[in-house]
């Protein structure tokens, strides 16, 4: 798979973000992990899928000072913005592969894999083939958190959603035109829901979601 659009997107990514969604995206995608209290069990090891520019990475080296972090991202560019906020001591910590997710492969066990804003993206089969590379490379008590959009209510946000695809699809930064269907999604990869979480007020009102997910042999 060929997403290039990431690679012309990338310097304008975090800027785009900020103006459409302001910090709702980061919100989001941070939710469950901001509220790990000091006896929770804290990760060693966490896989972050597509993390763009490097937002989430920079939150999980400052909240979890131990872990590794490895990030696997089909986007040069966006490693290259991302490696120009970190120091040398966090880069110690991160394995970085340019590579496509679907293809990828490690017989590593993690006790986090975040998939933020990426399942969108892909076909129908993709997603299916994702979570399943996540499910494989997770950790005993490992948890899959995945943030993404959600189909909305209103006018608004389908307009949105619409012409998010649509300007997508003309960067070639997407496969797909519509949103997942999380239930059946999770239910048809043997992933149950552990908790789900809805943000955004207003005319973003429930637009985003995230799932903490387990596999169901675990219980
Ligand atoms: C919509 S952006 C989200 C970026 C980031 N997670 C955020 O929320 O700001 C999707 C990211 O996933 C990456 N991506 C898309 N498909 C991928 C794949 N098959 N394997 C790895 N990364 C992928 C893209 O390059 C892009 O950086």
């Amino acid at each position: 798979m060929s997403f290039n659009g990431y690679n012309l997107l990338a310097p304008y990514y975090q800027f785009l973000v900020k103006l459409v969604y302001g910090d709702l995206l980061f919100t989001a995608q941070t939710y469950y992990l901001k509220r790990l209290s000091s006896t929770d069990r804290h990760p060693k090891i966490i896989l972050i899928i597509g993390g763009g520019t490097g937002q989430l990475l920079l939150f999980c080296l400052k909240k979890f000072p131990d872990a590794r972090i490895c990030c696997v991202e089909l986007s040069e560019g966006m490693v290259k913005i991302t490696k120009t906020k970190l120091n040398l001591n966090d880069t110690a910590r991160i394995d970085f592969y340019i590579e496509d997710i679907l293809t990828w492969s490690s017989s590593i066990k993690f006790d986090f894999v975040l998939i933020p804003f990426v399942l969108d993206l892909l076909i129908e089969k993709d997603r299916k083939h994702l979570l399943k590379i996540a499910s494989k490379n997770l950790s005993a008590s490992g948890k899959i958190l995945v943030t993404d959009f959600r189909k909305g209510n209103g006018i608004f946000q389908s307009l949105l959603i619409g012409f998010m695809y649509w300007s997508f699809r003309i960067l070639n930064a997407t496969q797909n035109n519509s949103l997942p269907e999380y239930e059946a999604l999770f239910a048809s990869t043997q992933l149950s829901i552990e908790r789900e979480k809805r943000f955004g007020k207003r005319l973003l009102n429930e637009l985003v979601v995230s799932y903490e997910l387990t596999p169901c042999n675990t219980k």
